[in-house]
């Protein structure tokens, strides 16, 4: 299939990418780096022995996405790009709507006009809040609690909107549980700019040497040790998610919403002891205060995915800890440094 990926330069969607070339998809990616380096295409282009189309665009510019989508014959766009920090998000609500809902708008329009309708989005199980049960379901209640979970519902509406309207459409919704680990190739990964928010990233720079000691969010939640559990779940499981969304896509009209996790959880301690296990170090932390908004646990119930989409996560814990560690001991400051 001929693709389209917005956001592909980035840590999801690089994968993705990878497994799209490797499948033998045709890609063209357009990302306005905001969040990525230029650097991650000719690695990608290494590691696939095949050339990677690049086009730096933001989604945002009508013009820009005018020209790609009139030379392409595309089939299919794949949306990854967005803002993505929660805490950010709600500091800069209107540049987060701005970006992840006007610019979807902006992107679907110009699909339209070329006759392009079929589309697979990158939503967050943050759409859940904080639910009464787990695992979570995606026949479960949304109710974003942020305002970057509200980009990804409100998103989320308007696809519903523009397939009722025109029923030509097909999407497929993927609310992703937490993407991490990296490539097992050691080449590719995820590249924080600044302070990691998320668990995994903070944890690989300890380990590395770039952060003093991890920050435990709170060991008093009703968990068995008291940490936060969520449902970790290998990128590269991730991004083959979605190639099982594209054979979806083309043999099933209209919208779908599928969770991508692995219907397993792991506690904040249960990490710690499986990253120093992979890099064979020890991880400093100090429980400190809850993070506000942070819910006691989250793990998915994948199995609509498994029986729709034919799709299960194939790696565990320590296979994710293997793989960003790889990532990070051999990258220890990312993309950064390295020249396009
Ligand atoms: P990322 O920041 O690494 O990738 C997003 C990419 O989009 C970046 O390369 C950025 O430069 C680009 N981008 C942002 N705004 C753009 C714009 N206006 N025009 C063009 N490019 C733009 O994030 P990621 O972790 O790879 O996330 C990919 C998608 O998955 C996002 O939509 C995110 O909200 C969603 N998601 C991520 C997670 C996770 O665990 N990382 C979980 C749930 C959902
Ligand atoms: C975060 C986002 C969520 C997004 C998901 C995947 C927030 C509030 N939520 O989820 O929208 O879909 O990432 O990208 O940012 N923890 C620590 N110390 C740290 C970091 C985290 O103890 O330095 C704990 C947290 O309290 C939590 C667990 O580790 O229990 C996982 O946290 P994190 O990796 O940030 O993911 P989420 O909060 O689940």
């Amino acid at each position: 299939m001929n693709t389209l990926v917005t956001g592909g330069a980035g840590y999801i969607g690089s994968h993705t990418v990878i497994e799209l070339l490797a499948a033998g998809h045709d890609v063209v990616v357009i990302d306005n780096l905001s969040n990525a380096s230029r650097a991650v295409v000719p690695a990608i282009e290494s590691l696939v022995g095949r050339e990677l189309p690049f086009v730096e665009c933001d989604i945002r510019d009508r013009d820009g996405l005018d020209r790609i989508l009139a030379s392409g014959g595309f089939e299919a766009v794949l949306h990854f790009a967005a803002l993505k920090a929660v805490g950010e998000s709600t500091a800069e609500p209107l540049r987060y709507h701005q970006n992840n809902v006007a610019g979807t708008i902006c992107l679907l329009e110009a699909m339209a006009a070329h006759g392009v309708k079929r589309f697979v989005f990158s939503s967050s199980a943050s759409v859940y809040g904080d639910p009464a049960d787990t695992p979570i379901g995606e026949d479960c209640p949304v109710d974003p609690r942020s305002p970057y979970a509200r980009t990804k519902a409100g998103v989320e509406g308007i696809l519903h909107d523009v397939h009722a309207a025109d029923p030509d459409w097909r999407v497929s919704i993927l609310r992703y549980f937490n993407a991490v680990g990296a490539h097992p190739s050691g080449e590719i990964g995820e590249d924080p700019t600044g302070v990691p928010n998320n668990l995994l990233p903070f944890v690989a720079q300890v380990a590395v040497g770039r952060r003093e000691r991890l920050n435990v969010f709170g060991d008093d939640y009703p968990t068995p040790d008291g940490t936060g559990i969520r449902d970790y779940l290998h990128v590269v499981d991730l991004a083959r998610g979605h190639l099982s969304a594209l054979d979806y896509l083309s043999a099933t009209p209209g919208v779908s919403v599928h969770n991508l996790g692995t219907g397993r959880g792991h506690s904040v301690f249960e990490v710690v002891r499986a990253f120093e296990a992979a890099c064979g170090r020890d991880i400093p932390y100090r429980v400190v205060s809850r993070r506000p908004g942070d819910v006691a646990v989250s793990w998915a119930d994948p199995s609509k995915a498994r029986d729709e989409l034919r799709w299960t996560a194939q790696y565990d814990l320590d296979r994710i800890c293997a793989d960003l560690w790889r990532w990070q001991s051999t990258h220890p400051h990312g993309f950064r440094g390295r020249k396009a």
